[in-house]
């Protein structure tokens, strides 16, 4: 502490002097202009260095940090950066030289809970997808896909998704809202199959788990009597049959998450991981056992919890672990494993792809090959 010395000191006291400076331009500049235009939503992370962060170890420096190193879409959803200066200006007038513990708030004003980004709501709900609130259904096979991948919904929708005419299943497509410029082709398509629910938040790989969200939300909203939904991507191949017939066997099970689940993962603290996240986010050492993305199923009793414990929570991309393990682990809910839940993709023999229930990395036309497979009646499995 004695190494700081005299010169610490003269240079914290600039930098003092400084921003109070800054702040009262600020306040004058604040005071002339015309006042902002009201943001539509009210921005959480109002990063106020002075009374939250010790002046030793100033914000600036560590979030100057994190913008060079990743890309803005991610500080975007993760930290959210923005100046707030009514609240700098009442603070900086404060001796920033205080104890920096005494005013430290129950939340770290930095934490980007979900409710924050998620914008509830359909754009395009089809509720007529789910007839009787799902009173009828044994399945509802909710697929969430991006604006883009049109063809990997062709793709399914003539082959696996071709299940959806039965009467006990019931299948769409879940995406985030697209750009302006997606938004006819997306018509079109709707017009063609009716089966695109467009959520309000905006589609991108960092919203995924708004996505997952929205789906849930409609799920909720407009299917609420179906037993089971399974919470699917369009790259992977769904076998059904075999999925029902896990349902059929798994029937009185409540509060229930089943599919590849992961034990004992690690967050990824290194910025450079696409899968990184922020002790801000997550601040445990090790994430609760959760069911891997690409596929999962639940008993419909999990969503209404799911969702209303969602908004409370510091928003995490990663939705896997997000809403089956945070929110998972948080209502005490069960997460089984599944082996039949390859979630990865498969040497694709005809007996894995009759004895899986899901694939992940199928590209369009490896959905007619393992269609094909699944139907086909010569070779001998042996079960
Ligand atoms: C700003 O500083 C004042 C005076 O020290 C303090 O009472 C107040 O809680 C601080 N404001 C915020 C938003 O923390
Ligand atoms: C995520 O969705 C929210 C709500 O629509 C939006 O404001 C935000 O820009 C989106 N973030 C990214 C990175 O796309
Ligand atoms: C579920 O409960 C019903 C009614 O109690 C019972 O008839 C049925 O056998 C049970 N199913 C399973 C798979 O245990």
């Amino acid at each position: 502490m004695g190494a700081i010395g005299a010169g610490g000191t003269l240079r914290r006291s600039h930098a003092a002097a400084l921003t109070a400076l800054a702040a009262l331009l600020l306040l004058l500049l604040a005071r002339q202009a015309p006042a902002p235009p009201p943001r539509p939503r009210p921005a959480l992370a109002v990063p106020v260095a002075a009374d939250v962060m010790p002046p030793s170890q100033p914000l600036a420096d560590t979030t100057k940090l994190e913008a060079s190193k990743i890309e803005p879409s991610k500080i975007e959803s993760t930290v959210r950066i923005v100046p707030h200066a009514g609240t700098s200006v009442r603070n900086v007038t404060a001796a920033p030289s205080a104890a920096p513990t005494a005013a430290t708030p129950r939340r770290d004003p930095r934490v980007v809970l979900t409710r924050d980004l998620y914008v509830a709501g359909h754009e395009q709900p089809h509720p007529e997808l789910c007839p009787a609130l799902g009173a009828h259904l044994r399945l509802l096979i909710l697929v969430t896909s991006a604006p883009s991948h049109s063809i990997a919904r062709d793709a399914v929708r003539l082959t696996w998704g071709h299940y959806a005419a039965r009467r006990d299943v019931a299948l769409a497509f879940v995406l985030g809202s697209p750009q302006e410029s997606m938004r006819a082709a997306l018509e079109a398509e709707d017009a063609l199959y009716g089966d695109l629910v467009i959520g309000r938040s905006f589609d991108s790989y960092s919203n995924l788990t708004l996505k997952t969200l929205s789906m849930l939300e409609w799920a909720d909203t407009y299917c609420p009597r179906v037993p089971r939904l399974l919470k699917t991507d369009d790259d992977m191949f769904i076998n059904v049959p075999r999925l029902l017939r896990f349902v059929s066997t798994h029937e009185n099970v409540t509060r229930t998450i089943w599919g590849k689940v992961v034990r004992k993962s690690l967050p990824k603290r290194t910025m450079k991981s696409k899968y990184y996240v922020s002790p801000l986010q997550f601040p445990g050492k090790v994430f609760p056992d959760f069911a891997t993305g690409p596929a999962y199923l639940l008993t419909s009793d999990a969503i209404r919890p799911l969702l209303e414990a969602a908004p409370n929570e510091p928003y995490l991309r990663l939705e896997d672990v997000f809403i089956t393990g945070v929110l998972g682990a948080r209502l005490g809910m069960k997460r089984q494993h599944v082996a039949e839940f390859y979630n990865k993709k498969v040497a694709a023999h005809p007996c894995a792809v009759q004895r899986g229930i899901a694939i992940h990395m199928v590209q369009y036309h490896e959905q007619f090959d393992l269609w094909r497979k699944l139907l086909d009646g010569k070779t001998k499995c042996a079960s």
